[in-house]
């Protein structure tokens, strides 16, 4: 695996886009970013080798594979068809410490503390950075994990957390995160007894996570529901598995095709991943039908204009919303997005309103009203999926769009610029 230096697996910063051509064609998405990083932590709780296939080739896979390099764990990318496997070889006894330089570049690498405190008893993580869209704090995390006995301090920028013993708790989330869920279950399944986490995630990824947890031993039911319950097991063992297609993804292949018409099936696309953003494309004027090979998806030339609000799963995504923003800046009438998750992650409206997009926003509401066309400009990408909805109007825009910073973009699109080409886009990295 060449990718110890990031920038080596991003080697454009800039995108190129030009406007005007309808999609068309087939386009295959990749594996799941929000799983495959979750995976990978959940190696460190078992010695042994493990082979995940579908983990997409992107920045941040490199940064997670670097952190468990830091552990002590071998990392390395085997041929296998369609897309390479990811091999991690896990130790028997690993380093607990994920050091400030890889931490900071990206916030998921927080999950790493949940497993390293249950194989380890202890754990040196780094405090967060990641995306750039307002607070993100991680006061459930450590309280969840305090109550199946962790102990925590903050030094030097880390958090230092120790542990005599876990023992099974019963943990009622304030607010079902996503990443306290994962680090608390992934803490959990080697503590003494049983934990209920009640108000847990839902999220596709989550059931992925449980799905390999189990593999390697764990004894978890309930994931994908509310209250998940985790009878905690002595010891774990490595397992294979294969990560879940990206619904993000998905979700920006859909966009895409409605800011610029056309029909495209997207393969291997999971519609019970998405079905409230389905049918939200529905009501604006897409079809969108699917089978066991994916989606299949024609757009008109121009769509309604609906109202969308971000909620936890199953509810729209927030990772969508910069791409409906971007797609209800062209369509037909006003629609309201209310975003219910992070409160600063409208700033690349900014940047859509220099491509004449017509947003106005107040605290966490946009009002956008669709005009008849953007038009090309130079904006910027300030996180992954701001700088993906930047490309989506930029499809749909007249002219060319520059999106300056597209590096963000590599952190989690694999080839977003050969692929969209492969649909009949005008899109170059360079
Ligand atoms: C994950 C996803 C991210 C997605 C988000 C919500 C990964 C790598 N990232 O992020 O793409 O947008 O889920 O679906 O999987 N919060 C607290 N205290 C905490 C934890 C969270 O207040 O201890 C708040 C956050 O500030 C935010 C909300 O809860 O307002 C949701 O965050 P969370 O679900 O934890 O998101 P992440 O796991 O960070």
């Amino acid at each position: 695996m060449s990718n110890s230096d990031p920038a080596s697996m991003s080697p454009f910063s800039r995108l190129i886009v030009t406007g005007g051509q309808p999609l068309e064609g087939v386009v295959r998405v990749g594996g799941a970013k929000n799983s495959a990083l979750k995976l990978m932590a959940a190696a460190l709780l078992a010695e042994g080798t493990y082979r995940f296939c579908n983990i997409p080739q992107i920045t941040d896979v490199a940064l997670m594979a670097d952190v468990l390099r830091a552990t002590g764990c071998a990392v390395r990318w085997e041929d296998a068809d369609p897309t390479p496997d990811l091999i991690i070889e896990v130790p028997a006894e690993i380093e607990p410490v994920a050091p400030y330089e890889l931490v900071e570049k990206f916030r998921a690498s927080i999950v790493v503390l949940g497993p390293l405190l249950g194989r380890c008893h202890e754990a040196r993580v780094a405090l967060p950075g990641g995306d750039d869209f307002g607070p993100r704090p991680i006061d459930m995390h450590v309280s969840g994990l305090r109550e199946l006995g962790a102990e925590f301090e903050t030094v030097h920028g880390y958090i230092q957390a120790t542990t005599d013993r876990l023992v099974g708790s019963r943990i009622k989330l304030d607010f079902p995160s996503v990443g306290a869920t994962e680090n608390i279950l992934m803490a959990a399944v080697l503590a003494e007894g049983v934990t209920v986490i009640e108000n847990a995630a839902r999220e596709p990824e989550i059931a992925d996570l449980c799905e390999l947890l189990n593999k390697m031993g764990a004894n978890v039911i309930g994931s994908g529901s509310p209250t998940m319950t985790i009878d905690g097991v002595g010891e774990m063992h490595a397992a294979d598995h294969c990560v879940i297609p990206d619904r993000v993804e998905t979700a920006t292949y859909l966009a895409a095709v409605g800011t610029t018409g056309g029909e495209i099936t997207i393969k291997d696309a999971r519609h019970e991943h998405m079905a409230m953003l389905c049918e939200k494309l529905g009501e604006m004027g897409m079809r969108i039908s699917s089978d066991a090979d994916g989606l299949w998806v024609l757009a008109p030339t121009r769509l309604r204009s609906v109202d969308c609000p971000t909620l936890p799963y199953p509810g729209l995504a927030t990772d969508f919303m910069p791409f409906l923003v971007a797609l209800l800046s062209t369509t037909e009438g006003v629609g309201i997005v209310t975003e219910n998750l992070f409160a600063g992650r409208f700033r690349y409206v900014d940047e859509l309103r220099r491509m004449g997009a017509d947003i106005r926003t107040d605290t966490h509401h946009a009002v956008v009203r669709g005009v008849d066309r953007l038009s090309g400009a130079p904006v910027k990408a300030h996180d992954i999926r701001a700088g993906a909805a930047l490309v989506v109007a930029g499809l749909g825009a007249e002219g060319s769009t520059i999106v300056s910073d597209a590096q963000h973009i590599a952190r989690g699109y694999e080839d977003l610029a050969g692929k969209l080409s492969g649909l009949g886009a005008d899109v170059v990295a360079e």
